[in-house]
């Protein structure tokens, strides 16, 4: 099984980098790792919007965007920026090996 690298990224600058199981989300990637500022308060049913990651630019083409149901709730964010996207709705893979994720000052 092979293990991609995620990098997170706090907002004051810390940052992190874990090895994650393809097939996982990067929010349970982060939840597994303890990583600070995601809480994923629905599980990843993409219903709560506290798994909110800002993508580095030079990722979202690999990453893509948001489907109906997660550009929903990413409407309700305050904090949205341009390359937002909800970490449980992107799954780990190789092809996003070595990605980095900003992790937003607060989770709505
Ligand atoms: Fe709730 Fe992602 S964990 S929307």
């Amino acid at each position: 099984l092979s293990m991609p690298k995620i990098n997170f990224i706090e907002h004051n600058g810390e940052q992190h980098t874990v090895e994650a199981a393809s097939g996982d989300s990067i929010m349970q990637s982060a939840i597994n790792n303890l990583i600070p500022g995601i809480s994923a308060d629905c599980g990843g049913e993409c219903s709560c919007g506290t798994c909110h990651v800002i993508i580095e630019p030079t990722w979202i083409e690999k990453v893509g965007s948001p489907d109906k149901t997660e550009e929903a709730m990413l409407s309700l964010n305050p904090d949205r920026q341009p390359h937002s996207r909800l970490s449980c709705q992107i799954k780990v893979s190789d092809n996003i090996d070595g990605i980095i994720v900003h992790l937003p000052e607060f989770q709505y």
